[in-house]
């Protein structure tokens, strides 16, 4: 729920995945995270209020972020076990279909967007894709890391995956960015509980044990990947995105040159 700029940056992976044609969401979710769920509700008096003032552009940035009913549901992962834990806690609303998955803090700039991206790449070769940047090789221990085949300078062949790898031991420094489209066979892997680095139920392991069967591969993506889950990346994707902004992105740069001048003079 933390704000991009004005919006919270979990509205922001939900405007990403319907642009790619997503109609149905499951948010893995867990104590304390009510607020997600009441997001992406009816605000009943706020609307009324807004409504009864004539304020229409707030009154639709609020109306727009809500789902039909029914679309949007919620799952409590309830232990900490991991991001392939998170994901197989939702198995019984993916049901037995191809379904992507999106790490919020993980943000992503850019046209048409990094999951339409990869609907691409899936509406080609079908399979199984993933996301990926380049990262400095000593980064490698922060990702899931890839061992590329064949490649086209966007589409990356993926011929094993490792989480986490030490940078001397990484198959390469293609790392994988949060945002995955699946078969739903990993969820059979997922169900086996293993646990891999950090003694966490790692996706990356069991997307592994899917190479061979369907396609997997991996696009390089065309916009910039924000890390919203540290400080600074958080920081850095507020002031990328009120830049990027028509109605701000002056008077932020403004101010960004007076902060920095004051902080030049004091430093
Ligand atoms: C998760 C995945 C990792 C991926 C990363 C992207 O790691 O396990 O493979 O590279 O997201 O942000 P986490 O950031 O949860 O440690």
């Amino acid at each position: 729920m933390l704000p991009i700029v004005d919006k919270p940056l979990i509205e922001y992976a939900v405007e990403e995945a319907r642009a790619a044609g997503i109609e149905e969401f499951v948010f893995v979710t867990g104590r304390g995270k009510t607020a997600i769920q009441n997001h992406f509700d009816n605000h009943v008096e706020l609307e009324a209020t807004l409504r009864s003032k004539g304020r229409e552009n707030e009154l639709s940035s609020i109306t727009s972020s809500m789902g039909a009913p029914g679309q949007f549901a919620y799952v409590r992962q309830m232990e900490p076990m991991g991001l392939g834990h998170a994901v197989w806690t939702a198995r019984n609303f993916i049901g037995n279909e191809p379904f992507a998955v999106l790490l919020a803090d993980d943000l992503i700039s850019g046209e048409p967007g990094a999951l339409a991206e990869m609907a691409q790449v899936h509406a080609d070769h079908g399979g199984n894709v993933v996301a990926l940047m380049e990262v400095p090789q000593d980064d490698t221990s922060r990702y899931g890391v890839v061992a590329p085949g064949a490649d086209d300078g966007t589409i990356v062949e993926v011929l094993d995956l490792v989480e986490k790898p030490d940078p001397e031991d990484a198959p390469s420094n293609l790392a994988i960015v949060g945002r995955y489209i699946l078969q739903p066979e990993v969820l059979d892997f997922l169900a086996l509980g293993e646990r891999g680095s950090g003694g966490e139920i790692q996706l990356t392991d069991s997307m592994a044990r899917l190479i061979g069967g369907a396609p997997f591969n991996g696009v390089r993506l065309s916009g910039t990947r924000y890390d919203c889950g540290t400080k600074v990346g958080f920081l850095e994707a507020n002031v990328a995105f009120a830049l990027d902004r028509t109605d701000l992105g002056h008077d932020v740069a403004d101010r960004i040159s007076r902060v920095l001048e004051t902080h030049r003079r004091d430093t």
